[in-house]
């Protein structure tokens, strides 16, 4: 039988290190708040790229946190999506909000940003997103959203740890980023533009000051972003010419390396300038690049139309998002505060239940840690009235070992992803769309595949047959949350394209314990399905 999830297997590969930890924690007999938990929070943060991580007792309780931390309550509403596992919802009517349920984008089965702003009212406070089956939401649209109406974003990222969410570049040529694009270009390019600027060194300012000044008869932009992948500090794409500011540290640092190879593959040619010679000879600096720009573009006769073709895909990468990780930030910074779930079966899990918030907000960050420890900021002292929601020690220790392992586990995932959607031929069956598939600009690391979905009109029919041909499904979700007994106030609502998705919905085994035989005998016998 191939296991939906092995546990056991996906365990045992840290069973050394946890043992030894937890022998650690028991001979020490300290349970709570100790060391463990404040390295996993430290180690969290800084993979996720945020200033706070604040361990809790699971995800339902790290959103019910971050809606208490922002103090919502009766009369306010957060919109949701219609299709999430049903502990986004929870979190809000806990805490006595109103859930305003939005419909998915049926290719993605996230939140569809479109139908977002219609559901805006004088009561919204927040838009919760949930990062469903593993895959980023398409957040540039909520961005704008939640600067217009001064909304909060809460992340859901309960089911995408890792995940790498790479803004678009809006330019209104490229068909997959489309006029939604603009409108996030027209309003944040401007004021994250002058927010780079202000960032810039000394040395870029008198280099673009310079550049500017000198006649070169071309254009030189600055933060471009090159093929969508990466931000050079200027650029003339015209002549393929990049200019690094502060060589010293492009050359020693590993990621610029990979990031060197790939503009040399494309042709691209990259003058590095170091901090000292700008300071001390600017006037050199401008022959250098007068010299390289003199230089007929290397790449021959198709020149002209493949820099008509990068002209119009690059746009300098707006926000400090993109900024920041030159490219991408992962889940759990896209938005104001997050919620991670570590329950045992997620990419990251612990040995029970687990969960943390994570954010960049200091004031929000101190609260929550204060509201999840009955309120109190230090012993016996109460500032508010918190609930009892902690990450022990054990658990702690345990996630600690797993992390370094999650980018290979996810990227594991990934491996097994393509192999299904290129494999699976059967046309009764509907594979999931990669982000590579419908934007192309966002990568593929947006994706952490917690869930491979697939679509069947004879859903239960076929999940019987793989059943007794001994592949375990699961099935995400069979009831929409607008049908459940919780929500009877509901029950008259109509949310089809969720409907449809609980319907039709099948969740083949994913996981990064499966064998390469494994993965070749779903494909297999679900192909042979009739
Ligand atoms: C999308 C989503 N949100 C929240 C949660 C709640 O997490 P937990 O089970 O740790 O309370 C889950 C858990 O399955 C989830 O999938």
């Amino acid at each position: 039988m191939i296991k939906f999830l092995d546990l056991e297997k996906v365990n045992n590969r840290f069973r050394a290190e946890i043992d030894e930890r937890i022998k650690s924690i028991l001979d020490k007999g300290w349970y709570l708040q100790g060391k463990w938990d404040k390295t996993f929070e430290e180690h969290f943060a800084k993979y996720c790229g945020v200033k706070h991580c604040i361990g809790c007792a699971n995800g339902l309780d790290a959103l019910n946190l971050i809606i208490k931390g922002y103090g919502f309550g009766t009369g306010d509403e957060i919109i949701v999506p219609a299709n999430t596992y049903i502990a986004s919802i929870l979190a809000i009517s806990e805490n006595g909000c109103t859930p305003v349920l939005v419909e998915p984008d049926i290719n993605t089965y996230n939140i569809n940003p479109k139908l977002i702003e219609e559901k805006i009212t004088s009561r919204t406070r927040a838009i919760m997103v949930v990062h469903l089956y593993g895959q980023a939401v398409k957040m540039e649209k909520i961005w704008e959203l939640a600067k217009k109406y001064n909304l909060k974003i809460i992340e859901d990222s309960a089911q995408a740890h890792g995940a790498v969410y790479t803004p678009l570049c809006p330019s209104g040529t490229s068909p997959a980023r489309g006029a939604d694009a603009h409108r996030y270009y027209a309003t944040y390019v401007k004021e994250f533009a002058r927010k780079m600027r202000s960032e810039m060194t000394l040395q870029e300012v008198k280099l673009w000051q310079q550049i500017r000044n000198e006649q070169l008869g071309v254009k030189f932009r600055r933060q471009v972003a090159i093929d969508n992948k990466y931000i050079a500090d200027f650029a003339c794409l015209e002549k393929r010419l990049i200019i690094e500011v502060d060589g010293s540290q492009h050359v020693n640092n590993e990621a610029d390396k990979i990031r060197t190879e790939y503009l040399e593959k494309e042709n691209f040619r990259i003058i590095r300038l170091w901090n000292n010679d700008i300071d001390k000879n600017i006037s050199g600096c401008i022959e250098y690049i007068k010299q390289e720009l003199s230089i007929c573009p290397p790449c021959g006769e198709n020149g002209a139309e493949r820099h008509k073709e990068l002209l119009t895909q690059s746009a300098p990468l707006a926000g400090e998002v993109a900024r920041s990780a030159k490219g991408g930030n992962r889940v759990g910074n896209l938005g104001d505060a997050s919620g991670f779930s570590f329950y045992p079966g997620k990419n990251l899990g612990c040995m029970g239940d687990g969960g943390c918030v994570t954010t960049n907000d200091d004031e929000l960050a101190a609260k929550i840690r204060a509201l999840a420890n009955y309120g109190s900021d230090r012993k016996y002292h109460h500032i508010y009235k918190g609930i009892n929601s902690r990450l022990d020690e054990i658990q702690a220790a345990i996630l600690d070992a797993k992390l370094p392992y999650l980018d290979k586990d996810n990227a594991r995932r990934r491996e097994i992803a393509d192999y299904y959607c290129e494999n699976i031929k059967n046309p009764k069956i509907i594979t999931p769309l990669r982000p590579t598939d419908t934007s192309p600009a966002r990568g593929a690391d947006a994706h952490v595949w917690h869930i491979f979905p697939i679509r069947c009109e004879e859903r239960d029919r076929l999940q019987k047959y793989l059943e007794e041909n001994g592949i375990q499904t699961n099935i995400h979700y069979p009831t929409p949350p607008h049908k459940q007994g919780a929500y009877k106030e509901w029950e008259n609502q109509s949310y089809p394209i969720s409907e449809e998705i609980h319907r039709t919905e099948l969740s083949l085994p994913i996981s990064p314990v499966l064998t390469d035989e494994e993965v070749e005998m779903v494909v297999k016998v679900v192909n042979e399905w009739v």
